[in-house]
């Protein structure tokens, strides 16, 4: 059977770790070639590895995408190499939690800067290529943005401006063929595991939201869900937030 990634390039922004990895595992096993972006340059080496297994040609590239002036870069690195892209995942983003009345405009610097940004930016600069392969995005939106989580100012307004963008691109590339989607996550990815262990409580009363009552496997749960919105099969499906959260939230 044909695989559903076959020939495929994608870019996938904080794919040495967490869901983002668990993407580039799923991709590779449908034939995609992936250039995984991380700032993280032990763990880059070490998945880029596991990705290599199943398709050799498979990139690691370091970068801190705060650093904005070297994103196009980014881009046309994966251009140089492959001759073309077909996917482009923006799925890192850092942020900090803390009550409304101690956030600074440095904690929003630094959400915006990791997150919001770098989509913007890597978006504008893939959207030439995109043209060409008929490409598809997808970006990353969270619950705690939809629903405004109490201690999430920063990462709740960035993820929403996120998926502001997200719905702009949909109209505007849609006629060139172009599909722009969101994945909005629950999964058992480091930074979770983190922050359980920090809040157990929080955490357990999320968990009790879930109607699954689990959160999602970064590969066989969000990966697959990737593999999908990044494959033929989500044709005419552009501009949505999809949910893989388990049911916890419900779109109206
Ligand atoms: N895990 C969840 O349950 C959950 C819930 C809602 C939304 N999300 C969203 O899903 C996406 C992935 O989440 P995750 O939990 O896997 O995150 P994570 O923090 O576990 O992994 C993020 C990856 O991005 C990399 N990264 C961080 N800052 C970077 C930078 N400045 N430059 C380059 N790389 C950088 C990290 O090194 C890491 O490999 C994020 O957009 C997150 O907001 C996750």
């Amino acid at each position: 059977m044909m695989r559903k990634l076959e020939n495929k390039i994608a870019i996938i922004t904080g794919g040495a770790s967490g869901i983002g990895k668990g993407m580039a595992m799923a991709f590779v096993k449908e034939g995609a070639t992936v250039a995984i972006v991380d700032l993280n340059e032990e763990i880059g080496h070490e998945t880029i590895k596991e990705l290599q297994i199943y398709q050799p040609k498979s990139m690691f590239i370091q970068a801190n995408l705060a650093e904005h002036d070297k994103l196009a870069g980014i881009v046309q690195q994966v251009i140089d190499k492959f001759g073309k892209l077909d996917i482009l995942v923006n799925n890192a983003h850092a942020s900090k939690n803390m009550p409304f009345e101690q956030v600074t405009q440095q904690d929003f610097d630094l959400s915006f800067g990791t997150g919001f940004y770098p989509t913007y930016y890597l978006m504008q600069a893939a959207l030439p290529y995109l043209k060409e392969s008929k490409g598809k995005i997808i970006n990353f939106a969270s619950g705690a943005g939809i629903n405004g989580d109490a201690t999430q100012a920063t990462y709740a307004a960035a993820k929403e401006a996120i998926r502001g963008i997200s719905r702009v691109a949909a109209n505007e590339f849609g006629p060139f063929g172009i599909n722009v989607n969101l994945i909005s996550p629950i999964a058992n990815s480091p930074a979770v595991q983190k922050w359980a262990k920090e809040e157990p409580e929080y955490y357990q009363s999320m968990l009790s939201k879930i109607p699954l009552r689990r959160l999602g496997e970064l590969e066989e749960d969000i990966g697959r869900a990737a593999v999908f919105l990044a494959s033929e099969d989500s044709d005419y499906i552009t501009g949505q937030t999809i949910m893989v959260d388990g049911g916890a939230t419900k779109l109206r």
